[in-house]
């Protein structure tokens, strides 16, 4: 059993990883700017489980946490998630993603971590040029998310080189499932066609994305966490599959049927209150090299994924 600190402990992936922690027997310390019910509930069910409101960029307060009970390793979820977020809040993007674990990393040299596991992005790689990529194709970010997810994993190495600090870096691409909180496909088709309502996304049809279902991430975490020794600091963690919109538009009505959802032709944009940001080039992410180290096999395609989205969905999860 070890002692595992999950920042952003509150939200998607967070929430799900200390479940996932606690239901093996790991000690979970989880920490977020509001202790959302998902994680009160973990925390009244598993002995094991704490959850504490911490402001990751705030060094007082994450140190006292860190202090008083410092974790063998940290799962590192905490950010302002998404381009359009990011377009919306730039300077609070990087406070909390680049400052945040600046201060992490501070705190975890300090008092004795020795392994971080960050959750960076395929946003890091900007326009993907080829419809599959492993973790050699370049890093030119185009919007602050991906830039402040590529600063990251810069610091992480400076920590390594300078303390010993290790800071693994997942580059997950599109995740999906349920407790999904982003207005974002395919939540928004499969949320119209199981409430009944029509929904029509106006550009996207032929844009293909890595969607990758939540558990499979939590798997591929998980195994990077467990894993002993790391020979690379940074994993594409994906489906390795990349479905267009158009695809996921018909499974979705194949398994709903008669769902009135549909997607228009032309490029993908992010909306915003008001405008829409064109979105990078993406496609599939590679996983071999995760699969080599720490054995990732995703076990969800695109068409069991969204059979399971649907069916929690269904089931008001
Ligand atoms: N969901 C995806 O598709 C996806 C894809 C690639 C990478 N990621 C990365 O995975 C991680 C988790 O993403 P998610 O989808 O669960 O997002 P999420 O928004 O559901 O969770 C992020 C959590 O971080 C918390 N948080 C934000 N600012 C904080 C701060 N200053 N101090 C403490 N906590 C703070 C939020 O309250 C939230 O609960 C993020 O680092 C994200 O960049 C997610």
């Amino acid at each position: 059993m070890s002692h595992v600190l999950v920042t952003g402990a509150s939200g998607f992936i967070g929430s799900a990883l200390v479940a996932a922690l606690a239901a093996r027997g790991d000690r979970v310390t989880g920490i977020d700017v509001a202790v959302g019910p998902g994680l009160a509930a973990l925390a009244q069910r598993h002995a094991g489980v704490a959850a504490h409101v911490c402001e990751i960029t705030e060094w007082a307060s994450l140190a006292e946490i860190v202090r008083r009970d410092p974790p063998d390793a940290v799962l590192h979820c905490a950010a302002v998630v998404g381009v359009p977020a990011s377009v919306l809040a730039p300077h609070r993007t990087f406070d909390v993603n680049l400052g945040g674990s600046l201060t992490l990393f501070e705190v975890a040299r300090l008092f004795g971590v020795r392994r971080i596991v960050h959750m960076s992005s395929e946003e890091t790689y900007g326009d993907f040029q080829a419809d599959r990529i492993d973790e050699s194709h370049p890093q030119n970010p185009v919007m602050a998310y991906g830039i402040s997810k590529l600063a990251v994993e810069h610091l992480g190495r400076t920590f390594g080189t300078l303390y010993g600090l290790e800071v693994i870096n997942l580059r997950t691409c599109w995740v999906y499932g349920p407790g999904l909180p982003r207005p974002r496909v395919p939540k928004t088709f499969v949320d119209a066609a199981v409430e009944g309502r029509a929904f029509h996304l106006p550009w996207g049809a032929s844009m293909a994305v890595d969607h990758t279902y939540i558990d499979d991430v939590v798997a591929g975490v998980l195994g990077a966490l467990d894993h002993p020794s790391h020979p690379f600091d940074a994993y594409n963690l994906g489906s390795g599959q990349a479905a267009t919109l158009a695809e996921i538009v018909a499974i979705v009505r194949d398994l709903v049927p008669g769902a009135d959802i549909s997607v228009g032709e032309g490029a993908f944009e992010h909306s915003l209150p008001g405008a829409s940001v064109p979105a990078s080039r993406k496609g599939a992410l590679i996983v071999d090299r995760a699969r080599k180290v720490f054995g990732y096999t995703p076990r969800f395609d695109i068409r069991d994924g969204l059979r399971a989205y649907i069916e929690a969905t269904r089931a008001g999860r």
